[in-house]
């Protein structure tokens, strides 16, 4: 059986980097190993605890809770937008928070990388994505770390998955969660 992760990108536009990268992941993900870029994060309405109730559920959001249920890990790719988290992907994590106790991380192993125009590839977003995740139930693996700097140069021309020092490293990365996935998987 296939080990399941789940991606989730912390940038909506039509050519980030951060999905690229994403989808480099899919491709280099190494065999026994399935990597899902979740897609409708931009639909996902703002964490509201008065809809978060049996019935009122966004359909986008129920949707979002049913693929991170069914992944045996995550994988997360954020840009950093004004030295923190994007909000697409706080708010991600904020439904996946809850039920308090009983969300959907579930103690699943998780690993955060991503890109950003800046000279540090955005480690101050990719820092609060791990607190955030580590709180809010996943096992953040902190020693899986990849922040590529200078996004919007070093990709203009090349896809992640053609720049080959990226996708050595995309490579570790992806086989480093699934190893970290499959001991969940197998327990
Ligand atoms: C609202 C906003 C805030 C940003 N703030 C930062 C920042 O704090 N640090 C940084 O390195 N880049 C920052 N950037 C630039 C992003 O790193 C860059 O746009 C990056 O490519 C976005 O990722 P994407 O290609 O996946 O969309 C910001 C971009 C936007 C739109």
């Amino acid at each position: 059986m296939s080990v399941r992760i789940l991606a989730l990108v912390g940038s909506l536009r039509a050519g980030s980097h951060n999905r690229q990268l994403a989808e480099a992941a899919v491709k280099l993900a190494p065999e026994g190993a399935e990597v899902e870029v979740f897609d409708g994060l931009g639909d996902v309405p703002f964490y509201n605890e008065d809809i978060d109730v049996e019935g009122s559920v966004p359909e986008a959001a129920a949707q979002l809770r049913a693929a991170a249920q069914a992944a045996d890990g995550f994988l997360f790719f954020s840009p950093e937008y004004n030295g923190t988290i994007p909000a697409v992907l706080k708010n991600a994590i904020d439904w996946l928070s809850r039920p308090y106790g009983a969300g959907a991380f579930g103690g699943k192993p998780v690993a955060v990388v991503g890109t950003a125009f800046g000279q540090y590839g955005g480690v101050w977003a990719q820092d609060d994505t791990r607190k955030a995740v580590g709180i809010a139930g996943g096992k953040v693996i902190e020693d899986i770390k990849l922040s590529i700097p200078g996004s919007l140069t070093r990709f203009a021309e090349t896809h992640p998955a053609d720049d080959a020092e990226v996708a050595a490293q995309l490579t570790e990365v992806v086989a480093r969660l699934h190893g970290h996935a499959g001991e969940t998987v197998a327990a």
